[in-house]
Parts: structure tokens; C-alpha cells; sequence
């Protein structure tokens, strides 16, 4: 099936609907109706219904400080409580909470008594090493259950945790680090990824001594590849010798619903990335609701979803979610197309999973490995544990939605397309896979309690069929609180005056469908490309270009790529002269591997041009949307006459 191709609407099953946590629309519409009657009604009982609290809460939503909106206030809990010692009381304790599988085959399982052990000694070792509520730490660790196990005990004990993604460079770990005045970093020797032993140590050692980093007294190491690695006496400490004598139960510290449970930091239009900081009461009420709702999470399932502990969805569906509703679920090391593209499709088969969750550019390669070599093709493994699909980070196409739904699902799955964002916390459009009729490419309709619309510039609402920017009415439980240390930019990039401060902005385009009402997301309407779901800022790329002796200016643009969504393509002039042939050639791959070094692997461009200058207004604006227009190959159609030199157009349409 083609991308254009007229589409077909996919019914709930049946026997999906009459077992579903949510079954049938009418149900869906009446959760809406009682959130638009009582909104904090809606949202308290939800509450009280799905977290522990040690403290109930009086208060729901306090808006008197809008947009710094708080939820359940008055109330205390702790997150780790939630997710461990609720489960064991509730006697699962056996139970198996996470399926580790190493990237070269090897299987571990850990019960939630486990887990309580491994997360309570972490914890106070943490405490004995100073580490308070409120601190902050830094845990750069591959995929792994010690990851899971760090962020459990950071929130155990209050510290806010700060995950800095395994494939990001030492300046941005240093950027993360000193930003947040992190206290303590966690670490480990090296990563293994695809049959290969990479480092990780070094690169934290690098970004300790580049400066900025005092706050950091103590770097814990966790042995993985068991490489060697420098370590500094008095600094540095092995996970074992940390942990060492630490007792098995840690009392939980019970913090206020508001406290912040983490920041992770992600790219904005500007040129620094931002500290997007997370509450512990409404996080953890959207992370166990969606859980629920959304993929429908029931005591004997197997669930996984393939993301990195690094990225949003890493922590609110492996760190957080899962456990907190007592799932059992998968946490793989390794990458999907390791020792074969089949890698993913050999788990669930022999792990039996039946909730499966992955992005499309994951779906996208596999298809195309698929299609050249028949050995990995879906149709080579029983998928039969299947019972649901889910897609995240970027628009699916509706050609690889129909192929995940009939090599993957067995024509059987619903597959919930779930649109969100760091900042929102968890899914905030998405299909309910025992009400919504599905329709491949569309997110379809706003969670139950979400108030999600489209508006034009002047924040007035459209009617379904136009197409405009996508904003969210009320504040919910799991929005972003602030941006660390920077609360103007928090006001600014997400309540913006245009708007009155009054909508919640969350970047993106989104079309409605005149007759159902569901969503389609256009893409990001600002500087924010979507490159394999993960979000990159072109002026960080930029930013990272010009910080090349050789390079006077760059603009950075995206392309639509058939593989990863988007294409990183950067238009670059460089001091001297412009260079051609193999000389380029040589600039193009030293400036990628200068991108790679500043910001991390992920935010190479693919496509690097050289002019001798960049197309300007007259008054010295860069034509991004001209740039755009030559990175796809299109004809320019926009007025030029207002250009210096017309000429560069020839330059910068020519790739090396
Ligand atoms: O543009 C949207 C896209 O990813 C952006 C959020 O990126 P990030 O904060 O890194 O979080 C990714 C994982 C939640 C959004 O602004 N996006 C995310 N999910 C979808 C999507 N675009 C279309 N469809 C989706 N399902």
C-alpha cells in the first residue's frame, strides 16, 4: 500500500473490546463528559483510585499561579512505594518485574522483592553518601536494569534524577550536569551495542574536566564491559563497593505530589537544550493511567516497549509505568538489528510478549531488512503472544502502519498511535484500543481528560476539517512544571502572550478530521526537527557547526527522509574558500564528526553544503523556508529578487 492511498478504518475487535479496561466508546465519551463537568473532580478520584498515598491530598488543582499549575499539593507519596513495596504488599512480590536481555542473547529475570532489595541498597548508599532530598543526579547509564534500579532509588530517597542519554557527547553530558548542579553522576565503564564494547567512563571523565562540574562529589561506576577505566581516588567508586554493607530496605522518603520527580533535558528552538522538570503526584497518575487505558495492561501481560531509559518514553514506560501497575516487562540492552534485523522479532516470540511498543523509523528499517533478506522476515517467528501494538515519536506513514498491523499484529492487534511529548508526561492523543476506531497516520482522539485542540495564530478555536497549531485548553496532572532554573522560557515557550498565557502550546501542526474529529499531527511547527523520533534543535546543530574553527556560518534545515521521518541537512560557508571535489568531501565528514563530538552521534547532518554565502533578506534574515526547498530537491518558488548574490542558490542546490 502507498502513503496516499485512500484509508480504511480498523473496528475494535471484539474479543479486545468485551476484556478491555476501557470497553466501547460509550464509555470513553462518558469519562470525558465527568472530566468537562468536574474537571479536578475527574482528575482527584482518579487520583485516589490508581496511587498509594501516604499523605491523602485535600487540594487538586491550584491555578493561582498559572501557568505553574499544582496538583494534589497538600498530598504526600513516594513514587518507589508505588512501584515496589505496593506491588509486594499486594503479594507479588515473586512476580517477575523486568526480563533483562542483554545485547549478546543473555536473559536475567528480577521479581519485585528483587527489585525492592537492589533499589533499597542503591538508595542507601546514595543517603550515606550525602545525597539528600532535593538533590540532583546525573545517571549516564546504558540500557540496563541498574538504570531502572538508579532512577527507582533517586526517587526513593527525593533526589531528582537527571538521565543523560548514553550516545550523547561529553560536552553535552557537561552542559546536563552543570545546568541541573547535579551532586553525584552514575556511570558506567562501557556500553555494549550491536557485538560491540564502546566507552562510557572516559567520555564522563571528559566532561568532568571540561569545567562547570564542581557540584558533582561522587561518580559511581557500574562494571559492564568490564573495560578498564581511570578512577579517581577519592572521586570515582565501583557500583559493588558503593552499595557494599548497605542495608536491604530503604524507608521510602514521602515527598509532596509537586516535588520534582526528575528533569530530562530536550532541544527547543533556541540553542540550549531545556530542563524540562516533572512533578511526582500527576507524573506518576498519567504514567499508571495510560498503563491502564491506553495499552490496557493486564496481570499476565509481557510488555515492552523498546525505547532508551535516556529519552521520555524510556522513563514513563520502563521506569515508571510498567511498575507501578505490577507488569512484568522487557528491558533489552541491545539493538534491534543485532546479531539480525530479526532481533526483535526472536523476543517477543520467545519471550511471549504481548504489549509492544516501538517507533516507526524502528518499523521503517525493519521493513526494508525484511524485504531484502528473507531469513528475518516477521513471517519466520510466531508473533501468535501479540495482543496489542503501539507507535511513538514521529507520524507513522499509513504504508508501514499497514505492514505493522499485518506482519506484526496478524491483521489481529489494534495498534494505539500515541502522540505526546517530554513535556506532556505520558500519551495525550491516542486511540483506546478497546473503543477507538482506527484510521493508519492518526493519533485519533485525546486521552479521557485531555482538552486538546487546534487554534490559529490568534488562539481562536478551528472547526474540525482545517488544519492549524495544536494546543492543549487545561492544565493536566503530568505537564511539565518548569524549565529548570529558567521559568521565563517555560512562560514563553509553552504560554505564550500571543495566547494570553492561557493554551498550552506543544509545537506542533495537527489537522481534524471534519467528520470524526481525529487528530493528524503535521509535524513541529518551530525549529525542532524530528530526526528517528528523536528531537534535535537546528540552532544546537548550528551552534555546534560554527563552533568549528573553520566555519563562519551554517543554517540547519530538515528534509523528509523515508527512513528516519526527518534529514538533518545543513548549509554551511566556510572561511577561505569554498571547497569542491574531494577537499569537500574531507570538510563534510570533519564537520560531522565535530557535530557528532559536540552534541552526540545523533545529530550528524546527513547532507552538508558549502556556499560562499547563506540566502539573507535584506535585512540579514537567513531564507529558511528557500533552504528547506533546496534540501528537498524542489524548485525554488519563492521570490529571490531581494537576494545579494543569486548565484549561491546554484552553490547550495548542488550537493558533494
Ligand atoms: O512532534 C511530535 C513528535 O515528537 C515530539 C515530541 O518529542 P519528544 O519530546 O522527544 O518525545 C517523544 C516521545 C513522546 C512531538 O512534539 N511526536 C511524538 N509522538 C508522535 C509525534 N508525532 C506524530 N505522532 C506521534 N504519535
Amino acid at each position: 500500500m502507498s502513503d496516499t492511498q485512500s484509508l480504511q478504518v480498523f473496528q475494535p475487535p471484539a474479543d479486545f473490546v468485551s476484556q478491555a479496561a476501557i470497553s466501547g466508546m460509550e464509555a470513553y465519551r462518558a469519562l470525558c463528559a465527568e472530566a468537562e463537568r468536574d474537571y479536578a473532580g475527574y482528575w482527584a478520584r482518579l487520583a485516589r483510585e490508581h496511587l498509594s498515598w501516604k499523605v491523602p491530598f485535600t487540594r487538586t488543582l491550584d491555578e493561582s499561579q498559572a501557568p505553574f499549575f499544582k496538583w494534589f499539593d497538600d498530598g504526600r507519596l513516594n513514587v518507589s512505594y508505588n512501584c515496589i513495596d505496593r506491588n509486594i504488599e499486594a503479594g507479588l512480590g515473586e512476580k517477575t518485574a523486568i526480563i533483562f536481555e542483554s545485547d549478546d542473547g543473555t536473559v536475567s529475570r528480577v521479581s519485585y522483592k528483587d527489585l525492592l532489595v537492589r533499589v533499597s541498597r542503591f538508595a542507601n548508599a546514595l543517603k550515606a553518601s550525602g545525597v539528600k532530598k532535593g538533590d540532583r543526579v546525573v545517571i549516564y547509564l546504558p540500557m540496563s536494569v541498574e538504570g531502572v534500579v538508579a532512577m527507582q532509588a533517586c526517587a526513593r530517597i527525593g533526589a531528582t534524577h537527571s538521565v543523560v542519554f548514553g550516545g550523547f557527547s561529553a560536552q553535552s553530558l557537561r552542559d546536563r550536569i552543570n545546568d541541573a548542579g547535579a551532586v553525584l553522576l552514575i556511570t558506567s565503564d562501557g556500553q555494549c551495542r550491536g557485538g560491540k564494547s564502546l566507552p562510557l567512563k572516559p567520555i564522563a571523565d571528559e566532561a568532568l574536566a571540561l569545567g562547570g562540574c564542581e557540584s558533582i562529589m561522587k561518580v559511581v561506576v557500574w562494571q559492564r564491559t568490564g573495560a578498564e577505566c581511570a578512577m579517581q581516588a577519592g572521586r570515582d567508586v565501583f557500583w559493588q563497593d558503593f552499595v557494599a554493607g548497605r542495608a536491604d530496605f530503604c524507608e521510602p522518603e514521602w515527598v509532596e505530589a509537586e516535588h520534582p520527580l526528575f528533569l530530562l533535558y530536550t532541544s527547543g528552538s533556541t540553542g540550549k537544550p531545556k530542563g524540562v522538570q516533572h512533578s511526582t503526584g500527576g507524573y506518576l497518575l498519567h504514567a499508571v493511567l495510560t498503563m491502564k487505558w491506553t495499552f490496557d495492561l493486564k496481570p499476565n501481560d509481557v510488555f515492552w516497549c523498546t525505547a532508551d531509559i535516556g529519552w521520555v518514553t524510556g522513563h514513563t514506560y520502563i521506569a515508571y509505568g510498567p511498575l507501578a501497575c505490577g507488569g512484568t516487562q522487557i528491558v533489552f540492552e541491545g539493538v534491534p538489528t543485532f546479531p539480525d534485523a530479526g532481533r526483535f522479532w526472536k523476543m517477543i516470540q520467545e519471550h511471549k510478549v504481548s504489549v509492544f511498543y516501538t517507533a516507526p523509523t524502528a518499523i521503517r528499517s525493519l521493513i526494508k531488512a525484511a524485504e531484502a533478506t528473507a531469513t528475518v522476515h516477521p513471517r519466520n517467528y510466531d508473533l501468535s503472544s501479540l495482543r496489542l501494538l503501539g507507535s511513538v515519536g514521529e507520524p507513522i506513514n499509513p504504508a508501514a502502519w499497514m505492514w505493522y498491523y499485518e506482519n506484526i499484529g496478524g491483521s489481529r492487534c489494534p495498534i494505539v498511535d500515541t502522540f505526546w511529548q517530554t513535556e506532556t508526561g505520558g500519551h495525550m492523543i491516542t486511540p483506546l484500543p478497546g473503543v477507538t476506531p482506527l484510521v493508519p497516520g492518526s493519533c485519533t482522539l485525546p486521552f479521557p481528560g485531555i482538552q486538546a485542540a487546534i487554534v490559529d495564530e490568534t488562539g481562536t478555536e478551528l472547526d474540525w476539517g482545517k488544519g492549524g497549531i495544536l494546543v492543549v485548553k487545561r492544565p493536566w496532572p503530568s505537564m511539565i512544571r518548569n524549565i529548570w532554573g529558567d521559568a521565563e522560557r517555560f512562560k514563553k515557550s509553552y504560554y505564550p502572550d500571543d495566547f494570553n498565557g492561557q493554551l498550552y502550546l506543544a509545537g506542533d501542526g495537527a489537522t481534524r478530521d471534519a467528520q470524526t474529529g481525529y487528530f493528524t499531527i503535521t509535524g513541529r511547527i518551530d525549529d525542532v526537527l524530528n530526526v528517528s523520533g528523536h528531537r534535535m534543535g537546528t540552532m544546537e546543530i548550528e551552534s555546534a557547526l560554527v563552533s568549528h574553527p573553520l566555519v563562519a556560518e551554517a543554517a540547519v534545515v530538515g528534509r523528509p527522509d523515508d527512513l528516519t521521518g526527518e534529514a538533518i541537512c545543513a548549509f554551511v560557508v566556510l572561511k577561505g574558500i569554498r571547497p569542491e571535489g574531494d577537499a569537500a568531501k574531507k570538510m563534510i565528514k570533519d564537520l560531522q564528526d565535530h557535530v557528532g563530538k559536540q552534541i552526540g552521534p545523533i545529530a550528524k547532518p546527513k547532507d552538508i553544503r558549502f556556499g560562499e554565502n547563506l540566502p539573507k533578506t535584506r535585512s540579514g534574515k537567513i531564507m529558511r523556508r528557500l533552504l528547506r526547498s533546496l534540501a528537498k530537491g524542489e524548485e525554488v518558488t519563492q521570490d529571490t529578487s531581494t537576494l545579494e548574490n543569486p548565484a549561491i542558490l546554484d552553490q547550495l542546490r548542488r550537493g558533494v
